[in-house]
């Protein structure tokens, strides 16, 4: 996209956020990280750039997509002098959520972003990059989904399957979607997934993350963070929505076994830990840093060496620059957390 188009989509995003009573609350620190948590960062892309979202693959390199241009990159977080271009996607603006949806095999949101709507649309499509085995991975589109208005958070569903459900900003629903045969349904729908009716940017259900057998969910905008049970084969509903927050404006996040999830907090500056009784406290991060300015999304290391390194990306704070003015170019930070 060209930087005009973002700042203006920045901006639109701002004006919601100023507009509405989003911006996280004061967080207190967590208890036992008052005096900070170790942190490095990986991999700065140059001024202007906005890091969207980030997966790990299992021999640990990070994917992460950028949503002011059309790319996917692949960085060594344990040498990362360089990020490796994975593919541009001619014909789109922005590559949003990834998720890997079969072994080695990352899915990918992609699409146009536009001023008014926040997404244009009939423009988004799910894309695939496969690394199984390969030198150089091989990227494919699944299918398109014409009638999606803003794809965002993507996150498995069923890795043998191949299947992963995805979640739209401004329609408000998860469309669940086969990787290997393209097919496609809404899965899930409900009021909470819905933009606030007065926001001026249509940004309601965000990150989505499928965790034993629940899909946990943030939506930006009105701020909530709740959960449902899924059915792993269908994606649909098996029980009640439950609300387990309405604080925080989130972005993207991670979330583990016992329900604790770590969450990017763009509006803040901020990662913010979240237990499952709604309970939260601040990691890393504050109004005023550009430690992590803009965080966009989280993903833990998953070698052995690398499970308590919290991976950051972040917009460069360019939705809402840090102290209403400061900005810099989108970037992956690690962070150790215990
Ligand atoms: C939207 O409506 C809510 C509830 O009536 C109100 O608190 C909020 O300020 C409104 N936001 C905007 C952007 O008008
Ligand atoms: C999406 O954006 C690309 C690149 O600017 C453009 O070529 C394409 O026509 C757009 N597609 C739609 C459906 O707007
Ligand atoms: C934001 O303002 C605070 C308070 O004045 C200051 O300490 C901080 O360094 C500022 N941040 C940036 C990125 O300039
Ligand atoms: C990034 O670019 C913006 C817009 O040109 C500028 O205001 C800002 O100072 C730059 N940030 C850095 C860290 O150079």
């Amino acid at each position: 996209m060209r930087l005009q188009t973002l700042l203006t989509w920045s901006s639109t995003l701002l004006a919601a956020a100023t507009a509405s009573p989003v911006v996280a609350p004061g967080l207190d620190l967590c208890p036992n990280i008052r005096r900070g948590v170790a942190s490095r960062t990986v991999y700065e892309f140059p001024n202007g750039s906005w890091i969207e979202n980030i997966a790990v693959r299992a021999n640990g390199n990070l994917l992460v997509t950028r949503l002011d241009t059309p790319e996917l990159y692949e960085i060594d977080p344990r040498n990362s002098a360089t990020a490796k271009l994975i593919h541009h996607f001619t014909g789109y603006t922005s590559l949003l959520g990834i998720s890997e949806s079969s072994p080695d095999v990352f899915s990918v949101a992609v699409g146009n972003l536009s001023l008014t709507t926040g997404g244009r649309p009939q423009s988004f499509a799910i894309w695939t990059a496969d690394f199984k085995g390969k030198t150089e991975p091989k990227v494919s589109k699944v299918t398109d989904i014409p009638e999606a208005l803003l794809l965002n958070g993507v996150t498995a569903l069923d890795r043998k399957a191949g299947t992963i459900l995805v979640s739209d900003s401004a329609l408000g629903v998860v469309f669940r979607v086969d990787t290997r045969s393209g097919t496609y349904t809404t899965a899930l729908e409900d009021d909470t997934f819905k933009p606030p009716a007065n926001a001026s940017s249509p940004l309601g259900i965000n990150g989505i993350r499928v965790v034993d057998g629940h899909m946990y969910y943030v939506n930006t905008l009105r701020p909530l963070y709740g959960r449902v049970p899924v059915d792993r084969a269908s994606g649909k509903a098996t029980g009640p929505y439950q609300v387990i927050s309405t604080k925080i404006a989130a972005d993207d996040f991670a979330v583990d076994r016992k329900g604790t999830a770590h969450m990017a907090v763009g509006v803040a500056n901020e990662i913010a830990k979240v237990r499952p009784n709604g309970k939260s406290c601040v990691v890393a991060g504050s109004p005023g840093s550009k430690l992590i300015a803009g965080a966009t999304s989280v993903a833990f290391g998953r070698t052995r060496e690398e499970k308590h390194i919290l991976y950051v990306s972040t917009s460069g704070a360019q939705a809402w620059p840090v102290n209403g003015t400061y900005t810099e170019g989108g970037k992956i930070v690690a962070l150790e957390i215990h």
